[in-house]
Parts: C-alpha cells; sequence; structure tokens
C-alpha cells in the first residue's frame, strides 16, 4: 500500500472510483445526492485544485482516497471512500490518519466529517477512531438527514 498526496494528473481515476462507489449508494443516500458524489473528471479537478486530496494505491491503482477542506481553522474531511472490492483492509483507517497528521502540520484544532445515517461503516469508523457524533441536521442534503462527527485535537 503507498498514501500519497493526489495530483491534477488523478483527477479521471479518482472520478471513476467516486462513480463506481456512489453509484451504490444511492438507496442510503437518494438519487439525487449520490449522483452529487458522483463527480466527473472537471469537478474532481477542480476539488483537487481548491482541496488537499489523499490516496491509497496498491499496485498503481488508487483504491481509497480522502479530501480535506481547510477553513475556518478547521479541517473538513469530505469524500472519503474505499474501492468495493479492497475494502477492510485498514485503507480509510490510515487516509484518517494521515488528515489528522495533515491537520496538526497546518495548526488546525479540529476534524470535522458530515456523513448520511445509513454509512454504518464510515460512522463505525469515526466512532474508532475518537470522533464524537455531535449533531444531526434534519432533511438537510435533498431531504436526506446529514450526521454531523467532531475530533478536537
Ligand atoms: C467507509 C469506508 C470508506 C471504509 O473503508 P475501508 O477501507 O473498508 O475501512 P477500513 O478497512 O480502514 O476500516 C476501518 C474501520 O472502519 C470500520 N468499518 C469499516 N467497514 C465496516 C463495515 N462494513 N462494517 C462495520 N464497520 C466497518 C471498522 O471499525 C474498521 O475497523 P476494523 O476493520 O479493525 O474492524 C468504505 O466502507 C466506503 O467507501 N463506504 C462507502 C462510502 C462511504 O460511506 N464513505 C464515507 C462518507 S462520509
Amino acid at each position: 500500500m503507498h498514501l500519497r498526496r493526489a495530483t491534477a494528473d488523478d483527477a479521471l481515476t479518482l472520478a471513476r472510483l467516486y462513480d463506481l462507489v456512489w453509484s451504490r449508494e444511492t438507496g442510503t443516500l437518494g438519487e439525487k445526492l449520490a449522483a452529487e458524489r458522483r463527480a466527473d473528471e472537471l469537478t474532481v479537478g477542480k476539488w483537487l485544485e481548491r482541496d488537499t486530496y489523499f490516496i491509497v494505491e496498491v499496485e498503481g491503482c488508487i483504491r481509497a482516497a480522502i479530501g480535506c477542506e481547510a477553513k475556518h481553522g478547521t479541517l473538513h474531511l469530505v469524500h472519503l471512500v474505499t474501492h468495493p472490492q479492497h475494502r477492510r483492509r485498514g485503507f480509510a483507517r490510515a487516509l484518517m490518519e494521515k488528515a489528522e497528521l495533515y491537520a496538526k502540520k497546518i495548526g488546525v484544532n479540529k476534524l470535522w466529517f458530515d456523513t448520511a445515517p445509513g454509512l454504518d461503516a464510515a460512522q463505525n469508523l469515526y466512532q474508532s477512531l475518537g470522533y464524537t457524533r455531535c449533531g444531526r441536521l434534519r432533511r438537510h442534503y435533498w431531504g436526506t438527514d446529514v450526521v454531523l462527527y467532531e475530533k478536537l485535537l
């Protein structure tokens, strides 16, 4: 496993990974939210320009990714996915730990996540890493509730 920062050249491969993962979560997220997360290459390219993304590669293929949006002295973690055929190998955990190191490096004092109620694997992961469930926004994204997690450093 190789963990590195993503570059503009990764946009297409990342877009394919997001498409694959979120096309399977329509039932959990609803059509609109799932479609929004299935970003195309151009959109992912903009994310990569604006924010810092880390990826896990195995034998040269991207198998997991996370985005880190630094704003207001916090790090908002976004777009965390692992390829469906490469799960439970510690890739997401490694990315979350990398994001925490990155937060410390850039001097922010808090990490947070918003997620959807049915994404149970993600919520287990956050709790196992010391994140606290800190709120719920009702019918927030296209009618889907949002569950909030935070971790103070
Ligand atoms: C959530 C997700 C990123 C986890 O990726 P992963 O690489 O398989 O996760 P890891 O192997 O690092 O697992 C770390 C921990 O997360 C939890 N976890 C992961 N998958 C789980 C599952 N299917 N059921 C229950 N807990 C799970 C466990 O606590 C696990 O630790 P353990 O394996 O020691 O028990 C992946 O399931 C995914 O892409 N899901 C769909 C997209 C998504 O929900 N993204 C989060 C958006 S907010």
